[in-house]
């Protein structure tokens, strides 16, 4: 069997992996002609993501990867894991799937499997998607073809999620799309969650991701309570997680960031307008959320000011680009906000990130393209005014910043259990 898996991010290339460890013959399409060549020669470009399981793969004849979608063609299975952004006004851009379904459909073969496995709102298998493929074939989807939406659950950085142990719901365009594309995940996936229909798996998605949004942003709202009232969330919160069933930890931070928590709620919100619904929570989280780099910057300021400095003028240091710990993903991070906001008070802004040396130019933030992190020096760290954790990598040494940082705004805790001066951490 040869499965064509198209996207070959954070999604579709450990995926890709998974099929052809599982012995499926694995053809990734891209559009990045630099992740195609890269993947062919071995490379990774994740950090998370061995080159030798690569090489393992390309050696073994399982993986190889194209530029060309005529090669769609080969494949008994499409997956397609392409991203699904918002736009300026924060509505769904789907453009990115209905670019490769118009690629791929001309050359897709009677009886092709094709599942869509990015994030996006209920109909968007049985409506956009569809339409696109059917138009771009002349076949009948759960006639002629099988059409399956089956949402990625991948937790970059997190050692111990493995993408063949993560239960898989998949939802088919018909229960003969159902079972084919059981048929295909069974190969390479432990558990399988079958549903009713590929709208049922779509919104099992969204409620996943809005789950955390919500809950992050209760405890985010609680953070600024507890600390009005001198109590520090965090002790609350590692308390409150002792409680053997009905609690389970959240964390506050400094805003959302990646490619999934502040964007997939927001597919819903727009979708759901066309039912005449409403989605208060997620409009109400998205609010508290999005207001938490005002809340740093705002902490940052108290710190200067204790020490009779103001952030017009302070060198400050923002310390994690990434938008979590241990990963080199920068997507949506809310560092970029906080040094956004940090610059226009006149601050003089530089970043330390062990996993992003560069800043390189994306969607979002292209002005900071360019801009390389600090060295790992104790005497630069002195040297700035404040040094503002906002990710907290394993990999940073916080007990030599204790013993050379001037001032410290932490937002993750990072600084809990290290010897610190009186006066020295601010949490935000
Ligand atoms: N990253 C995560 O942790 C995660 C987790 C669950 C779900 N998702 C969802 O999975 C989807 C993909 O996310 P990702 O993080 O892998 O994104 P990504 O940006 O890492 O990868 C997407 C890939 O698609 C390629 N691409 C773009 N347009 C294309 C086109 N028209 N044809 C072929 N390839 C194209 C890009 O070059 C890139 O390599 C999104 O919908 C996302 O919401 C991501």
């Amino acid at each position: 069997m040869k499965a064509a898996i198209v996207g070959l991010g954070y999604v579709g290339l450990p995926l890709s992996l998974q099929f052809a460890r599982s012995g499926v013959d694995v053809l990734g399409l891209d559009v990045d002609k630099n992740k195609v060549d890269a993947l062919n020669g071995s490379r990774s470009y994740i950090k998370h993501i061995e080159a030798g399981d690569i090489a393992a793969m390309v050696n073994a004849g399982r993986f190889e990867a194209s530029t060309d979608f005529r090669r769609a063609k080969e494949a008994g299975a499409i997956i397609i894991c392409v991203p699904t952004p918002l736009n300026r006004n924060r509505e769904p851009d789907i453009s990115y799937i209905i670019e490769t379904g118009k690629s791929i459909a001309p050359h897709m073969a009677r009886g092709t499997l094709v599942v869509l496995e990015s994030t996006t709102y209920p109909g968007t298998t049985d409506e956009d998607l569809r339409e696109v493929l059917e138009s771009g074939s002349g076949m009948k989807a759960g006639v002629d073809f099988h059409l399956a939406f089956s949402p990625e659950r991948e937790d970059p950085g997190n050692p111990d999620s493995k993408v063949e142990l993560i239960p898989k719901v998949i939802g088919g365009y018909t229960p003969a799309c159902l079972e084919k594309a059981k048929e295909l995940y069974g190969c390479a996936i432990k558990k399988l969650v079958p549903l009713s229909s590929c709208r049922a798996a779509e919104a099992t998605k969204i409620l996943e991701n809005t789950f955390r949004a919500v809950n992050i942003a209760l405890v985010n709202e609680l953070k600024i309570v507890y600390s009005a009232m001198d109590i520090d969330i965090w002790e609350v919160i590692s308390a409150a997680r002792t409680k053997p069933f009905g609690f389970m930890p959240f964390y506050p931070g400094p805003g959302l960031g990646g490619h999934c928590i502040p964007i997939d709620p927001f597919y819903l919100t727009w979708k759901a307008r066309e039912y005449d619904q409403h989605t208060r929570f997620i409009e109400l989280a998205g609010e508290v959320n999005a207001s938490m780099p005002e809340y740093v910057v705002h902490r940052v300021a108290e710190a200067l000011n204790s020490r009779r400095k103001a952030v017009n003028g302070s060198k400050v240091l923002v310390m994690g680009i990434a938008y979590k710990p241990d990963v080199d993903d920068d997507r949506e991070s809310p560092s970029y906000v906080l040094m956004d906001l940090l610059k226009a008070r006149g601050a003089e802004v530089s970043f330390y990130d062990p996993f992003v040396p560069e800043i390189h130019a994306g969607r979002e933030h292209p002005h900071w393209a360019g801009l390389r992190s600090i060295a790992w020096d104790p005497k630069l760290l002195g040297a700035f005014d404040v040094v503002l954790i906002s990710t907290n990598h394993k990999a940073v040494d916080y007990a030599e910043l204790a013993r050379h940082a001037g001032c410290i705004v932490d937002t993750r805790n990072a600084m809990g259990g290290i010897q610190t001066r009186p006066g020295q951490v601010w949490r935000a």
